[in-house]
Order: C-alpha cells, then structure tokens, then sequence
C-alpha cells in the first residue's frame, strides 16, 4: 500500500479548504440573499450560525477524516466495524454520491464561467445585443458541451498531479488571487456613480426580517452550504492531514475567509448592478445576464469584466477541485485504481453523465435540486451522527483536540452530540419542505 498523501504546509491546506468552500453559493446565493432577507440583519442569524454551526461541521468533517486517514466510504466503515455492528457499514457511498453529483452539474456551471470568461477577453460582450436570448441559447444547447469537457480536463489535470503538487499548488495561486481580484472590483464597483443604493440595499438592516422564519431558515441552509457540509468534501481535505496540525484553529480561518468572501462578492455585486438599474437576483441570471449587461455600461467594463470572470474561474475551479477528490480518492481507495486512472475514469464518468444536463435545462435543474435537497444534507447527517454517535463524542472530540492550541472543552461534547446533530437533521427536513434552503 503506497503512502498516504499530505499536504505541504498548514497554510496550503486552509487555503485548500476556503477554496473549496468559497464557491457559487458565495457568488450567486449570498449577496442576493443577504439584500432580500434584511440586509445587514440577515447577517445576525448567518454570523451565528455559520460560527457555530459551520464551524463544528467543519472540525468534525477534518477530524473525522484525520483520525480514519481515509475518504468516506472507508471512514465510515471502520467505524462501523470496529463497534461491531453489522448494518449500515457502506452508508458512506451516499456522500461520495451526493459530492460526485455535485461535481457532475457544477463542472457544467464552471464551463460557462469559463465561456464568459473568453467571452470578456475577447470584447465580445459589446456585439451581443440581447444578452438574456444569448445566455437562453447557449444554456441547453449542445455548445455549451465544449466548455463542460474544458472545465473537466482544467479540474482533471490539477487532480491528477496530486494533493501536493495539484491541489495545494493551484490553490496557493487562485486563493490570493481571488482575494485581490474581489478588492480591485470592490473599489470599482463602489465608486460608480449609483452605487448608493446597493449599499443601502446591503446595509439598511430591516430588523422585521428577523421576525420572518423564513430568513433565519435561509440562513441556516447557507451556513451549512457555504462551508461544504455533505459528509465527504471536507472529509477527504481532513483525511490528508497530519495529527499535529490545529483542527479548531484550521476549521476557524476556513470559515472566516469564506465569510470574508461572501462579504466581498455581495459589495461588488449589488452596488454595481443597483447603479445600472438592474436587478440582482439569486442563480444562474445574476452571473449570466446581470452581470454583463453591467459591464457593458461601464467605462472600461472589458477590463472589470476580465477581473470579475476570471476571480469567478478561481472560485468555482478550486471547488471543482475538492467535489473531484472525492470519488477519485474513493476509487484509489477502494480499487487500487491509480491516481492519473481514477481521475480519467471520475472525469470521463461526470462529463458523460453531465451531457444531458448541457442540453436540457429543466434537467439540469432537477439533478442538481435532488443533489443539494437530498443528498448533499443526509451526507452531513451521516457524517456527524456517525462521528458524534457511533464512533462516540468523546472519541469525537479527541480526534479533534489532538494537535489543537486550545482544546474544546468538555461542554463541546453535549453541544455538538445533541444540538448540533438535530439541526442537521433539521436542514435536510427544511430543505426538503422548501425545495432547497442550501
Ligand atoms: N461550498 C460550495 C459553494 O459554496 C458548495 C458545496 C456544497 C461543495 C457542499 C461541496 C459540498 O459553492
């Protein structure tokens, strides 16, 4: 059996894990959520629950994975072994599934980021008269197949080189990256003239939101989204750590930037798309038709539109990245498949089963909705009622301390077993009620 790979340094992986966290629920969910829940109120339940409860999804997810040194199947399944019990050992294929499957609709998702993204090198953005019609028939069409694959192979070629050399790399580049092309846009976008509004649509707090179950609901579902709660995506990352790095501490800096950078997107696109009159809806439309429009307004809008798309290709490639080691490590796992082969047979396996969702729509959105309203959360109930209560929470919470500077104290314990394991519970039950919270 070949050694077990590792990460290079502590900082490579934080920066892998907020690139795998910062994604479309960041960009396309959070800023229109934040302005339409309340604004700056919304931010009361989301701050709390995504320092609470994203946080311990987090330790959890790294921690699990350290301590089994394995991806979820196998993880799970020495659990159950060793407790001897005899039902339930292979649970763990539901969230590898649920990853896989989301990896399947976002490669598309990436592709027509990346579509955009030549889109604005090349100035194209001013020849296209209706930009709605033209996100209509590029969507659902069979040219949109082309980028699919190149988003495939972009993703399959850091994979293949490894944790080390492929991942932790890339993601040393992109991360920093990120970060200055949203600080570049950020002054951009607040110094239109207009922008005003935007600001006030995100600031304004509307404290009779708070009274509206259905912000704090959606507030909920994002924490546990935006961090990548589904049992397997973070697990994996924790799997390649060794047992001195600071699990508490890591899991903590992952969910500050990625708050960071929800904070980031909604300054750079609410007030922008607020001073050109539009309307910052959440999804596909605010990326694909929105947000052109807006630079083909603005002075020098190629060059913002470069910026923008390209800091959109960094956040939504190192998300491919992690949804994609997860079934590859599964299959060098479990198969003995090696590292180059499984991310061919991953890569070639999702572009495939993808192909219909280039070309239908409608199935496109009923894949993904089944993926984020069913899987993705009964990944992160499995993940934590299995850690918190077949493994054991005290076991639970050692394989977290272990390495930390400041331990959880014991009153993490009942916290984490109890409160924390029934609300995610709760998410998978109001996402189903509400066709998606996440
Ligand atoms: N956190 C990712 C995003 O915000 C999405 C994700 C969710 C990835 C669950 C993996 C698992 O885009």
């Amino acid at each position: 059996m070949a050694e077990r790979e590792k990460w290079d340094s502590k900082l490579g992986f934080i920066l892998a894990c907020v690139g795998a966290a910062i994604g479309l629920g960041n960009i396309w969910m959070f800023p229109w959520r934040l302005g339409a829940y309340g604004g700056a109120a919304f931010l009361v339940p989301y701050l709390l629950f995504v320092f609470t409860l994203g946080w311990t999804g987090l330790m959890e997810e790294f921690a699990f994975g350290r301590d089994q040194q394995t991806g979820a199947i196998s993880a799970y399944e020495n659990v159950f072994n060793k407790k001897g019990l005899k039902y339930g050992a292979k649970l763990g294929i539901i969230p590898v599934l649920g990853v896989t499957g989301v990896f399947t609709f976002y490669s598309i998702v990436v592709g027509w980021i990346l579509k955009y993204f030549s889109l604005s090198i090349t100035n194209s953005f001013a020849r296209i008269d209706n930009i709605p019609a033209y996100f209509g028939n590029f969507a659902g069409n069979y040219q949109s197949i082309f980028w699919h694959g190149l988003a495939i192979l972009l993703t399959l070629l850091i994979v293949r080189l490894g944790v080390k050399d492929g991942i932790e790399k890339m993601n040393k580049i992109m991360m920093p990256g990120l970060f200055i092309l949203l600080i570049i846009l950020l002054f951009r976008s607040l110094t239109l003239p207009g922008a005003e509004e935007g600001l006030a649509f995100l600031l304004v707090p509307d404290w009779s939101k708070l009274r509206e179950p259905i912000t704090w609901v959606m507030a909920l579902g994002q924490s546990f989204f935006t961090v990548s709660l589904g049992g397997a995506a973070m697990l994996v990352y924790g799997s390649y750590l060794d047992k001195d790095s600071d699990i508490p501490t890591s899991a903590f800096q992952t969910v500050l930037f990625n708050t960071f950078s929800s904070l980031l997107a909604a300054f750079v696109i609410i007030p922008a798309v607020f001073a050109f009159g539009l309307d910052p809806q959440a999804g596909p439309p605010l990326l694909f038709i929105t947000i052109p429009q807006v630079f083909r307004q603005m002075p020098a809008g190629t060059i913002f539109s470069t910026l923008f798309f390209l800091s959109i290709v960094f956040a939504g490639l190192s998300s491919a990245i992690n949804l994609m080691e997860v079934p590859v490590e599964a299959l060098i796992d479990r198969l003995n498949i090696s590292r180059k082969k499984s991310s061919l047979i991953v890569g070639l396996g999702a572009f495939l089963v993808g192909i219909p969702l280039d070309l239908n729509m409608e199935l496109f959105g009923a894949f993904a909705d089944t993926v984020t309203i069913y899987l993705v959360p009964l990944g992160a109930v499995l993940s934590a009622v299995i850690f918190f209560w077949i493994y054991g929470i005290k076991n639970a919470r050692n394989a977290i301390n272990e390495g930390a500077k400041r331990p959880l104290a014991k009153i993490w314990e009942p916290y984490a077993k109890y409160i924390f394991s029934s609300v995610a519970i709760l998410v998978l039950v109001l996402g189903v009620m509400f066709g998606g919270i996440g």
